[in-house]
């Protein structure tokens, strides 16, 4: 399936993948450790396009998406092209299709992706867009070049643009809830910058680039507490631009350190950083991505929210897991000192193998990749369950380290 099961599987054993195990500890010692690991995440990279594989053999309707699955049932919960997790299911079909280069997953990838081009071409509702065409469309045209993918690409970044405010210097992430909050800008929204710094890349406005900028830098000053925690959500004047306060929604509580915000922080800014070279950025990914290696539990998976007090009784967070594993990585690529680099790449090897192992693996259990996942705890809703995204960031994941050890071996 990949070049590294070509080079290792193949001198470790002949056997089955599972035989592997027992066979790597005939290799000397000095190898032992990048070879299992190595080996560990290849078998479970297959096991997962296999997964992937079966699950979309019984979804039938293209614009019915897995979004989670509930407390003791084996098939998810299916959403609509509207749901914010829409794009995470065709973009798990990209990343199996590169895995394994089935021509069958890409057209399941093909078919998941269509449905979501509504979404550039309607009135934009959240800043969510940029999940939803990024994780789809984006990974399809990264993958095939498919110049349909690009144009339906270019109209969401200006559908996305639409909700940016030029007074306050950010998107407004949430307009369903101005009336309850006022305007507000989450830091889940520094992920959807990258759709916007594509477009003014590859022949989109311009001014898409300087948007983004301006976003990034208010969410690095706002949202990012002074002890590199964050805020999730900053809330503004949006006649004069005045920052209000930082609050939470899907945290424990207004200041308390939200797992999967951390995470969007750790990735939002380390992508910033690649795409306008600004030290800043850097520096914030790294101070917000040491905070939670500062305050990561024992056990190396971190709670839904660091400061419940019900810890260590609370649920864990698989997504901000499988999140900030595909952060650390994207950290560990701009950062140019080599202890730095292996200092994220080890985080992020880390809590890929506490994912990979059976309590977080899903294996038979039902038809996600990962369990332990928690959306939206103060609402009651998805907690400790499957979520499509932590499958998502977790075959990224994957792939990133594939491509890593790939790198390795032809250097
Ligand atoms: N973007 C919403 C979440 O992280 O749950």
């Amino acid at each position: 399936m990949n070049l590294l099961k070509g080079t290792f599987v193949a001198c470790l054993c002949a056997a089955t993948l599972i035989g592997c195990d027992s066979k790597k500890k005939d290799v000397t010692v000095s190898s032992v450790n990048e070879t299992a690991e190595i080996v560990h995440t290849d078998r479970i990279a297959d096991l997962s396009v296999e997964k992937v594989k079966t699950t979309l053999a019984y979804l039938t309707v293209a614009d019915s998406f897995p979004r989670n699955i509930s407390q003791g049932q084996k098939d998810w919960n299916l959403v609509g092209v509207t749901d914010w997790c829409s794009g995470f299911w065709p973009g798990v079909l990209w990343y199996a299709y590169e895995l394994s280069d089935d021509p069958e997953i890409k057209a399941g990838a093909e078919k998941f992706t269509a449905p979501l081009k509504e979404i550039a071409y309607s009135p934009a509702d959240n800043h969510d867009i940029g999940f939803m065409v990024y994780c789809s469309y984006g990974n399809g045209y990264r993958l095939t070049g498919n110049e349909e993918y690009k144009t339906v690409m270019l109209a969401a970044a200006d559908t996305l643009a639409t909700l940016y405010n030029p007074k306050v210097g950010t998107i407004l992430s949430w307009p369903v809830m101005v009336p309850k909050i006022g305007y507000n800008t989450i830091i889940d929204n520094m992920m959807n910058l990258e759709l916007l710094f594509w477009a003014a890349k590859n022949g989109g406005d311009k001014s898409l680039y300087d948007l983004a900028d301006s976003h990034a830098e208010k969410s690095m000053q706002y949202l990012v507490r002074p002890d590199y925690s964050i805020y999730h959500v900053a809330l503004f004047d949006e006649k004069t631009g005045k920052f209000k306060k930082g609050i939470t929604h899907q945290g424990y509580a207004d200041d308390s350190m939200w797992a999967r915000g951390q995470g969007w922080g750790i990735y939002g800014f380390a992508m910033s950083y690649r795409e306008t070279g600004k030290e800043a950025y850097l520096d914030t990914s790294i101070k917000l991505a040491d905070h939670f290696l500062e305050r990561l539990p024992e056990d190396g998976i971190p709670y839904w929210d660091f400061d419940d007090p019900k810890i260590p009784d609370a649920p864990k967070d698989a997504s901000a897991a499988s999140l900030i594993a595909c952060g650390m990585l994207e950290l560990a690529d701009q950062v140019k000192d080599k202890d730095l680099k292996e200092k994220y790449t080890n985080a992020a090897k880390s809590l890929m193998e506490k994912l990979e192992s059976d309590t977080y693996f899903s294996g038979d259990t039902n038809e996600a990749l990962l369990l332990h996942s928690t959306g939206h705890l103060p609402n009651n809703s998805e907690i400790d369950v499957p979520i499509i995204y932590a499958d998502y960031y977790f075959m990224e994941a994957l792939l990133r380290l594939e491509k890593l050890e790939q790198n390795i071996a032809q250097n």
